[in-house]
């Protein structure tokens, strides 16, 4: 965890906003030292996709990010699926309702792109099911294996994972996910 952010740091009224470069070092810091439950990031692949990212700051630090991608449904963009990646918000803010609000957050964002299922693969699948995501089969996420998962610095086979798939329909949204703060 950074040990520059102050003790005096108000957690209370995070600001969420689009990410800025000047953002990149301290997303780079966040997404590493949760490295156990995320994808830690090289911080070129972090400026180079830095339009993608939403933060949350306090005291001038950033206390929470997140991303996404997209994966493209052959023949059929309609039905292309946004994942949301490094969604990690900082400890001592955990457990007060924030992620609960940033990732409302980024599903109102990304569902502008009317993607046809916005999909996490996660550790903590509890948090996303109280946010409306449902745990589906690996297998209804073929585009990601092939070309995210292959990829992956910590797991050899996508199917002994421990990552639970879940995915979110944006038809499904309804008012419970979208109506809240
Ligand atoms: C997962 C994470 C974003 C949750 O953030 P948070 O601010 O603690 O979440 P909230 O306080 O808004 O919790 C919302 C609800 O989810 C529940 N919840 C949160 N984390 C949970 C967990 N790990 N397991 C089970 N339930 C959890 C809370 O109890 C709360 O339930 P309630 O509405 O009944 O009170 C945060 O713990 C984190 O950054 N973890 C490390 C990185 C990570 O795992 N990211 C997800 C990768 S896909």
């Amino acid at each position: 965890m950074p040990s520059d952010i102050p003790e005096t740091a108000d957690y209370r009224q995070p600001e969420i906003r689009q990410a800025r470069l000047g953002d990149a070092f301290d997303i780079f810091n966040l997404i590493k030292a949760n490295g156990d439950r995320l994808i830690v990031r090289p911080i070129g692949d972090i400026v180079r996709n830095i339009d993608r990212f939403t933060v949350a700051s306090s005291g001038g630090k950033i206390v929470a990010c997140a991303s996404y991608t997209v994966w493209p449904e052959p023949g059929d963009f309609e039905n292309s699926m946004v994942e949301l990646t490094s969604v990690v918000v900082r400890d001592e803010l955990r457990g007060k309702g924030f992620g609960a609000q940033f990732v409302r957050h980024l599903v109102r964002q990304v569902s502008r792109l009317n993607p046809a299922l916005i999909i996490v693969l996660t550790y903590t699948p509890a948090f996303f099911a109280k946010l409306g995501f449902a745990e589906i089969p690996k297998t209804e996420i073929m585009h990601k294996i092939y070309a995210g998962c292959v990829n992956c610095t910590k797991q050899v086979n996508p199917f002994t994972c421990p990552e639970t798939a879940m995915g979110l329909a944006v038809s499904a949204f309804g008012s419970s996910v979208l109506s809240k703060g």
